[in-house]
């Protein structure tokens, strides 16, 4: 072949290669912009308040009402009310010893703090399980069906160690309030319970009935609170709209790429399996040692765990409608990227599995979290056990990880014994036609300056998830701003919410009630136009 015929051939694959470029550039482009399009604000955006049927001001409106509304008085309550709830020690110390007598005393206080909430005839009050609330708020409307604000009393344990200020002092210092519950969970209790005290002495009447669920033990399970609560819900035929506990929140400068605040709702979280690993083995003296003891078989065992991670399930969540729901707010090349998945999908979730907090996302993640074995330093240890904690990826069963843990052991003297198990939460419907999702994001624009709303993954458990029978739609969301440095405070040290904060999560909650007053979604002028 000639170098001419070479250089033609060369040339028309450049031509074709440039050609296949560029398409591939604006394909890529065409989706990073109609994405961004198609993340509109939600069906209630864009068109004011439709009719008497919303009822309520116009988005935002109401915020500002409620902040001149608020007089000194109230705003002090307020903060007040927090302070006081951070200041009885509601510990959680493990499933069987919880300071019951400061969760009695929670009970008094509730009752003292909020008397509108305990005298009104609209409401009905229970306590559940001797230490849990739940109130029954009832709507004028029977036919619209009825949805749930959850939250928890119980703090895990903090001592005053590497505090700043005393946990349970509830100590303000440049517009913060300091103090184990702070941002998990008490000012959600304490935030609802006051929206609906605001709401009662405007005389507010709701459309919609709802609950407000008060767990007790959530730090341990939530099995004797809200477990109790939704057997009583069960046994009385309650269906649910939703129901919406804490867990994400509004990120700022969390997630890296992303230049303004965004809201994450929760619509699933991870699974769970506490499995302990035993290897047997016949005791003797060390001075005549088997070739391998207990620890070494067991160590051999564990570290193959550590070092075969769980496949990589990028993609095969809601983790990937999250990215590409967001794609308009990372910055540029991520914004190709995430609005290209379909290109990118393997790139980012190498990328994701780099750090911690975001391989948590993508895979179930394996820690080994207890290590015993050994009686003596000459004799052969009879016996090694070790815990390991997984924490389920959505996309698989306890099963499947099960069965892989065997593959990647694969020594029959290694015993398996499953402590605990559940598998990850059913995915909660986000589309434009679920009224739980749309409400909870019409609510979220108004109060944090249109922060965009998107899916997310808990990685952590919350009560909510005992209450897979009474409704498909679950949300999880605190409504508090978290910045990169308030993530290690939630379970740690100097946990706080700033009085601003707090305020806007009263707030958060004394226009979600309203907004539940809706009848449905509105049908959006969109689909309207494209049939
Ligand atoms: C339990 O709570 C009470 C207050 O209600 C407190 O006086 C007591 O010190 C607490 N006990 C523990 C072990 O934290
Ligand atoms: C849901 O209902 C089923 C059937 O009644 C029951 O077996 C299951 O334990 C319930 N799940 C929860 C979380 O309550
Ligand atoms: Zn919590």
């Amino acid at each position: 072949m000639s170098r001419s015929r070479w250089r033609c051939a060369g040339g028309a694959l450049l031509w074709l290669s440039l050609v296949g470029l560029g398409v591939l550039v604006s394909a890529l482009l065409i989706r990073t912009y109609t994405l961004q399009e198609r993340r509109r604000a939600g069906p209630w955006q864009g068109e004011g308040v439709r009719g008497a049927e919303l009822g309520e001001l116009e988005r935002g409106q109401l915020i500002e009402a409620l902040r001149g509304e608020m007089q000194r008085g109230e705003r002090g309550h307020l903060r007040e009310a927090l302070r006081g709830a951070i200041r009885i020690p509601t510990v959680s110390f493990s499933e069987e010893e919880q300071n019951t007598t400061a969760l009695a005393e929670f009970g008094e206080y509730i009752r003292k703090v909020f008397p509108g909430v305990f005298s009104s005839s609209l409401i009905q009050h229970e306590v559940v399980a001797g230490y849990s609330h739940l109130f029954t708020v009832r709507g004028s409307d029977p036919s619209l069906l009825p949805y749930m604000l959850l939250a928890h009393s119980d703090v895990v344990p903090a001592t005053s160690e590497g505090w700043d200020v005393p946990p349970f002092s509830a100590e303000e210092h440049n517009g913060y309030i300091y103090g184990r519950g702070t941002l998990d969970d008490k000012s959600c209790v304490i935030g609802i319970l006051q929206a609906l005290e605001f709401l009662l002495k405007r005389s507010y009447k709701p459309r919609r009935s709802f609950y407000v669920g008060i767990g007790h033990d959530e730090e341990v399970s939530g099995h004797k609170g809200a477990m109790k609560i939704v057997a009583k819900l069960q046994s009385q035929g309650v269906a649910l709209a939703f129901v919406l506990d804490e867990g994400l929140a509004v990120l700022d400068r969390v997630i890296q790429g992303v230049r303004r605040p965004i809201a994450l709702v929760g619509t699933t979280e991870k699974g769970s399996i506490t499995l302990k690993l035993t290897v047997n083995r016949a005791p003797g003296h060390s001075s005549m040692p088997p070739p391998e003891t207990s620890i070494g078989i067991l160590a051999a065992a564990v570290s193959r765990l550590e070092q075969n991670p769980m496949p990589n399930m990028f993609g095969a969540g809601p983790e990937g409608a999250m990215f590409e729901q967001l794609a308009g707010e990372f910055v540029f090349p991520l914004n190709v990227m995430m609005a290209n998945l379909w290109l990118f999908s393997p790139l980012i979730s190498r990328i994701l599995e780099l750090k911690s907090s975001s391989n948590a996302i993508v895979r179930t993640t394996t820690a080994l979290t207890l290590f015993n074995a050994g009686i003596k330093s000459n004799v052969i240890p009879p016996s090694a056990s070790a815990t390991v904690d997984f924490r389920l990826h959505p996309a698989q069963t306890v099963q499947e990880v099960l069965d892989i843990v065997r593959n990647t052991i694969r020594d029959d003297r290694v015993e398996l014994a499953v402590l605990k198990a559940f598998n990850p939460l059913p995915v909660s419907p986000y589309d434009e036609g679920n009224f739980g999702y749309q409400v909870l994001q019409r609510t979220i624009h108004a109060v944090f300056s249109d922060a965009p709303v998107a899916p997310g993954v808990c990685i952590g458990n919350t009560d909510s998830r005992h209450f897979v029978n009474l409704t498909n739609s679950i949300y999880r969301f605190t409504p508090v701003v978290l910045k990169p440095e308030d993530m290690s405070r939630i379970h740690g040290l100097n946990e706080r919410i700033a009085q601003e904060d707090f305020e806007r999560l009263v707030q958060f909650y004394y226009q979600l009630i309203q907004n539940s007053d809706a009848d449905k979604v509105p049908t959006s002028h969109r689909t309207a136009h494209e049939l």
